[in-house]
C-alpha cells in the first residue's frame, strides 16, 4: 500500500532501508534531502519526546526560555506556584509571536500586535476592548496558548506534540540508567553552567546524533590533533576499550569508553566521588567508575558527553560534561545548542575548571567541535549530490557479535565500544518513525 504524502522514490528508499539496516546498510540520501527533512518534521519531531530545557535554566517563578520542537517555537515557563508549563509561542488571536526573547522572567506575556495578555501558565486573561469589540461574547477560557505535553527526568524537561505518545519513562525505556552518569554527578544532581551557546551549521542533525550514539571509531583520527596537543593524557591508544549499549527499538545509544588502570571516577574532586557512591546504584557504580568517556544520544536529537580533558600538558585532566541538541532548520541544516552541565554540589573551583574544559573542547570554537563540524559539513555536502542518492554505506561493525551476558545495566551491550550496533538501532528506530510504525 502506498504511504500517503510520500513520493514513490522516498517510499521505496524507506522500505529498502527497513530491510537493509539489520543487514548493515544505510542509504546516503537520508543525510541531506528536502523531502526527508519535511517528513521528519511530521513523523519524527511530531511524534517523539523532544528535549526542551533543563529545570535549572528556569529555577525561579516566572523564569522562562523559548525553545523548539521541530519547527514549533515553544515557551517553557515556571509559573508563580513553581509548576513548569510549555506552550506554543503563538498568540491565539492572529498568530503573532508572543515572546520574542530567548530567556527572561515574566508573570505575563502581552502580544505586541493587538495586546492580548496571557499568564505564564498559558491562560488568556486580558483582551483589549473586551466589551466594545467582542460584546463580551469571547470566552477567554477557550483561547489560552496551545499547550504542549511535557514530562521530565533528572531535571531534563521533554515535550511531545503527540497526545497519544507513550509516557516519557516508557519512551526512555531503561536509558535512564545511563543518563544518570550525566544527571547524577553527586547528590544534588546536575545543573547547567551558564546559558547555552547556539549557532547554525550546514549539517544534518542525524549525522551528529549518530556520532554521539557512540562513534568511538572517529576519535583517534578526527581528533588526533587533541591527542598531539596532550588534551587526552588519560586516553593513550586505548580508546576502543569499553562498551556500547543501546535500548533496542527505542533508538537511544551510548558508548562507555574506559582506560584500564585508570583510578575510579578519574578527573572528579574526591568529595564528589564520595557523593556518587550514594547517588548511583551498585550496577551504575561498577560501570561508571571505570568509564573515561561517556558519549550518548537520546533519540532523536539530544546528546551528552563526559570525559576528562587536560587543561595543561601532562595534567591528568578535569572531567567536563556537555549536553547538546541538534535542532533541524532545513535539509542538511541545523542549529546546534550546546550546554555545559556541572554537578550542583561541586566546589565552585571545580565548576569553573569543568566549564573551561568544556569551552576548550565543545564550546562553539572548541577544538573537538571544530574537528567534528569540519567532517559533518562535508558529509552533508557530499550526501546531498544526485549521484549519492543511490549509494549505501556499510554499517556492519559488530553485526555478528553476541550481546554481553550479566552486564550490570539494561539494554543490549557489546564490547568493545567501537562498533555499529548502536547506529543500526538508531536507524531502524528512525525508519520506523518515518514509516509511521507501518
Ligand atoms: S495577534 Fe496577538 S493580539 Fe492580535
Ligand atoms: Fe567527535
Amino acid at each position: 500500500m502506498a504511504m500517503p504524502g510520500v513520493s514513490a522514490g522516498v517510499e521505496q528508499m524507506l522500505r529498502e532501508m527497513r530491510e537493509g539496516v539489520p543487514e548493515g546498510r544505510v542509504p546516503a540520501r537520508i543525510f541531506n534531502d528536502r523531502e526527508i527533512y519535511e517528513l521528519e518534521l511530521e513523523r519524527v519531531f511530531g511524534k517523539a519526546w523532544c528535549f526542551l530545557a533543563h529545570e535549572s535554566e528556569i529555577p525561579r517563578p516566572g523564569d522562562y526560555v523559548t525553545r523548539y520542537i521541530g519547527n514549533n517555537n515553544i515557551i517553557v515557563a515556571r509559573d508563580e506556584k513553581g509548576e513548569i508549563h510549555a506552550h506554543l509561542n503563538m498568540c491565539r488571536h492572529r498568530g503573532n509571536m508572543m515572546c520574542k526573547s530567548e530567556m527572561g522572567n515574566a508573570s505575563h506575556f502581552r502580544c505586541s500586535y493587538h495586546g492580548w495578555v496571557y499568564k505564564n501558565s498559558g491562560e488568556l486573561i486580558g483582551v483589549p476592548y473586551f466589551n466594545e469589540a467582542y460584546e463580551r461574547k469571547l470566552q477567554r477560557k477557550d483561547w489560552g496558548l496551545v499547550k504542549v505535553r511535557i514530562d521530565s527526568y533528572g531535571g531534563l524537561i521533554f515535550g511531545t506534540l503527540d497526545p497519544d505518545a507513550e509516557s516519557l519513562a516508557d519512551y526512555l525505556g531503561g536509558f535512564q540508567f545511563y543518563l544518570d552518569i550525566y544527571l547524577k554527578q553527586g547528590l544534588g544532581g546536575s545543573e547547567v553552567h551558564g546559558p547555552p551557546d547556539h549557532w547554525v551549521a550546514e549539517t544534518d542533525w542525524k549525522i551528529c546524533a549518530e556520532n554521539f550514539s557512540g562513534d568511538g571509531y572517529h576519535t583517534p583520527v578526527a581528533h588526533q590533533f587533541g591527542f598531539h596537543l596532550g588534551y587526552f593524557a588519560s586516553s593513550g591508544a586505548t580508546h576502543s576499550k569499553g562498551w556500547a549499549v543501546h535500548i533496542p527499538g527505542k533508538g537511544h545509544g551510548i558508548g562507555l569508553g574506559h582506560t584500564p588502570g585508570m583510578p575510579p571516577f578519574f578527573g572528579y574532586p574526591d568529595e564528589l566521588v564520595k557523593q556518587m557512591h550514594e547517588s548511583l546504584s551498585p550496577g551504575q557504580l561498577e560501570l561508571f567508575s571505570k568509564t573515561r568517556t561517556a558519549v550518548g544520544n537520546v533519540f532523536p536529537n539530544l546528546s551528552f558527553l563526559i570525559q576528562p580533558l587536560s587543561l595543561e600538558p601532562g595534567d591528568p585532566g578535569v572531567r567536563f560534561c556537555t549536553m547538546r541538541l541538534y535542532h533541524p532548520v532545513g535539509p542538511g541544516r541545523m542549529e546546534m545548542w550546546s550546554w555545559c552541565l556541572v554537578p550542583k554540589d561541586a566546589p565552585q573551583e571545580y565548576k569553573e575548571a569543568a566549564y573551561k574544559a568544556y569551552t576548550l573542547a565543545f564550546g562553539q570554537a572548541g577544538t573537538f567541535e571544530q574537528d567534528d563540524f569540519e567532517n559533518w559539513i562535508k558529509v552533508t555536502k557530499m550526501t546531498g549530490s544526485t549521484l549519492a542518492r543511490g549509494v549505501d554505506f556499510p554499517y556492519i561493525q559488530g553485526l555478528d557479535r553476541e550481546p554481553l551476558k550479566d552486564f550490570p545495566g539494561p539494554g543490549y551491550a557489546v564490547e568493545p565500544y567501537v562498533t555499529e550496533d548502536n547506529f543500526r538501532n538508531l536507524w531502524s528506530t528512525w525508519v520506523r518513525y518515518m514509516m509511521e510504525g507501518e
